[in-house]
């Protein structure tokens, strides 16, 4: 495996996210330590990750790329509390830790989510940035927003309540992973590129091919550890898909299959990343990484 170092910008974005959490106004204690109990403990940040990696190698400023990886993880972590809720997945660990709707309650659960979403677009719009643009903002948000709701990760999580108990064809289940995880992670790379003062028009379309390789090989890859790995070393319930008959890679086309196309997207990764004229090592090596993970 190549090497590749993932918590120089894990500890970044989590002191940036504490830094932010810090400075919100007094409301309600518990809601916000619900937010800060899903937001700040655990998680691998592969969001943060890929905003910050693609971001300096297009020559974007890391402190301006603070906003979008935070804003990235927030969102996240409220998909991961809803995702987690008894009408969701019904799951009792996340993180290695109780949900949220078990350490504190389901309406506490439900409002932390809110919260942690709308304030993943009040970092993204109110990050003090310094090379960004009025411009390129509006852009950024315009491009979260689509990723984040109906056409985005919602639409595939509505996508995949649909699909549980189904039967389904390869075509849509690959349609429901590029949008309840792929969305997140191509708009990781597309608001790197945003962020960058110099970026070429010509690297786009060979970032978003990246992206879109690289997002649907996460979620292949997660439904292959829900059988392959363990509750402990996942840090969340192994099994649950199984357990809800969800429709995932492994129960289409079975577990052989399901590592083949996590190959292959693999290649098609690295091929996106061949065309482009910098250094692409770091995302070569976390590309990797996404089909490798043990967790
Ligand atoms: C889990 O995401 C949910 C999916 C979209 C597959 P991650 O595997 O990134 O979870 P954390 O953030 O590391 O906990
Ligand atoms: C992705 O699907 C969830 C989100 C988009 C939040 P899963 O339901 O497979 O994620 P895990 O396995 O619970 O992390
Ligand atoms: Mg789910
Ligand atoms: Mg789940
Ligand atoms: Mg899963």
């Amino acid at each position: 495996m190549l090497p590749l170092n993932l918590s120089h910008y894990q500890q970044r974005v989590e002191q940036y996210l504490q830094r932010v959490l810090t400075q919100l106004p007094a409301t309600d204690n518990r809601l916000l330590d619900a937010m800060s109990y899903s937001l700040l403990l655990g998680g691998k940040r592969v969001r943060p990750f890929l905003v910050y990696s693609c971001g300096t190698m297009l020559g974007a400023s890391l402190d301006d790329l603070d906003g979008p990886a935070g804003a990235l993880e927030a969102l996240h972590s409220y998909s991961l509390i809803h995702d987690d809720l008894p009408a969701m997945d019904n799951d009792d660990l996340r993180r290695g830790k109780p949900t949220c709707h078990k350490a504190f309650d389901e309406a506490t659960a439900i409002l932390a989510g809110d919260a942690l979403q709308t304030l993943a677009f009040d970092i993204l719009a109110n990050h003090p940035y310094q090379q960004v643009q009025a411009s390129e903002i509006v852009a950024m948000l315009q491009g979260f927003a689509r990723s984040a709701g109906y056409a985005g990760m919602c639409g595939g999580q509505a996508i995949d309540l649909a699909q549980t108990n189904q039967h389904t064809s390869l075509a849509q289940l690959e349609r429901m992973h590029r949008l309840k995880t792929g969305a997140l992670i191509e708009n990781a790379i597309e608001l790197a590129w945003l962020c960058s003062p110099k970026r070429q028009l010509d690297d786009k379309a060979n970032l978003l091919s990246f992206a879109r390789a690289l997002g649907l090989a996460f979620q292949v890859q997660d439904d292959i550890l829900d059988i392959e790995s363990d509750t402990q070393t996942l840090g969340k319930p192994q099994g649950s898909d199984s357990k809800a008959n969800k429709s995932t890679y492994p129960a289409l086309l079975g577990l052989d299959q399901a590592k083949a196309k996590a190959r292959q997207l693999y290649q098609d990764a690295l091929n996106a990343l061949a065309r482009l004229p910098y250094n692409t090592d770091e995302l070569r090596a976390f590309a990797q990484y996404i089909i490798e993970r043990r967790f």
